[in-house]
């Protein structure tokens, strides 16, 4: 075993979990994993881009406590969160008799994450699953909080189910394989929590986030404090019926431009987050809710990781203002057509609205220019 792994609780009843923050932990899985089965049996779903680094070293540790665990490997990339990649799924698991005290295993990334997970939400009802994120985005968010799913022709992750898992797993050893521009969009997630909510974290981010990717110890800390920070969000309001929409700070923006990319290349979703959070920041401040420096840290704070933070970050040309604002109409969180927008008052301190005037969105769109 390696050294003690940070344990955060997520506290929901019945449905309670602990998500398990270590280096090595992929190599202790199955002394993790063997207490919560009923039988020596679990299902592995990952990707090909995944397995070769990660599937053997999960498989050898859990046949060391004698579970067997067989592996469907799906394509990488969004592409698998389909109906048709959801189907193949499930249907391999009833092939592999997998019964609802059996356990699925969710390795990779937060499209596996997802699939797997809507795939155990359906599978007889609802069969057990353990989450294993093997990317930065997934282990400071996807990985925790239960949402699961896939896109839909009308947008991403418009089907889907709350789901538990019953454990994670978050291996900072397996963060050593990602390539830099993915660390720096999951990174993107991290910032987030620090704006939304824990104004300290984001001091501690300035100081250290240039050291995360060559220190384990403090990688390992800025994971376990974003866990936390979003299990105790999510042990509060668990549906989304509020406070857990303060997640999705920078995310109106990042969706429409997602759309606006085509769900390409040119944007990867924490990019989009980062930038989005740069944008709220500055509105928020262009409504005197906080105060222009505000905006200036974050930006700062971003242009020293060396990540995009602006419109003009994104290669390629972006459809006009009046066009992202449509986009933007086109969110999840929109009520009774009046979009909505975390917003805030200072660094930390992020509340809902739904009062943003046309004239502030186009404002803070046309400086992003
Ligand atoms: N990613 C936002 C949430 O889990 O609520």
């Amino acid at each position: 075993m390696t050294d003690p792994a940070d344990r955060v609780r997520v506290s929901l009843g019945a449905r309670s979990y602990d998500v398990l923050v270590s280096e090595g932990l992929i190599s202790d899985a199955g002394a993790h994993i063997a207490p919560l089965l009923a039988r020596p049996r679990a299902a592995i779903i990952t990707d090909e881009g995944v397995a070769p680094h990660h599937l053997g070293p999960l498989q050898d540790a859990l046949s060391r406590e004698g579970i067997a665990a067989e592996a469907l490997i799906l394509p990488a990339g969004e592409a698998t969160k389909s109906w048709d990649t959801l189907g193949r799924a499930a249907e391999w698991l009833l092939s592999r008799n997998i019964e609802r005290r059996d356990m699925v295993i969710a390795l990779g990334g937060g499209v596996i994450g997802d699939l797997a997970g809507f795939a155990a939400a359906i599978l007889r009802r609802g069969v057990r699953f353990v989450q294993i994120p093997t990317t930065l985005l997934a282990q400071v968010d996807s990985s925790v909080g239960g949402k699961t799913g896939i896109n839909a022709s009308h947008g991403k992750n418009l089907l889907g189910a709350f789901h538990q898992p019953s454990l994670v797993l978050a291996d900072i050893t397996a963060l050593g394989t990602l390539p830099q521009r993915d660390f720096l969009a999951g990174y993107g997630e991290v910032v987030k929590y620090g704006l939304l909510g824990d104004a300290d974290f984001f001091d501690w981010l300035e100081a250290n986030g240039p050291l995360l990717r060559g220190d384990p110890a403090l990688l390992r800390q800025a994971v376990a404090r974003s866990v936390a920070m979003k299990a105790a969000i999510v042990a509060r309001d668990e549906t989304e019926q509020g406070e857990r929409a303060l997640l999705n700070l920078g995310h109106t923006f990042c969706h429409a431009l997602e759309a606006a990319t085509g769900y390409s290349d040119r944007l990867l979703h924490g990019e989009g987050v980062a930038i989005g959070c740069a944008l709220a920041f500055d509105l928020s401040a262009r409504m005197g809710l906080c105060a222009q420096e505000d905006p200036s840290r974050v930006s700062a704070h971003l242009a020293q990781m060396d990540m995009k933070a602006s419109l003009r970050d994104i290669p390629g040309d972006l459809p006009d203002n009046a066009r992202l604002i449509e986009l933007m109409g086109q969110d999840k969180k929109v009520v009774d057509g009046r979009l909505r927008f975390v917003l805030a008052r200072g660094i930390g301190a992020a509340f809902l609205s739904d009062d943003v005037q046309r004239s502030d969105l186009l404002a803070t769109l046309k400086a992003a220019r």
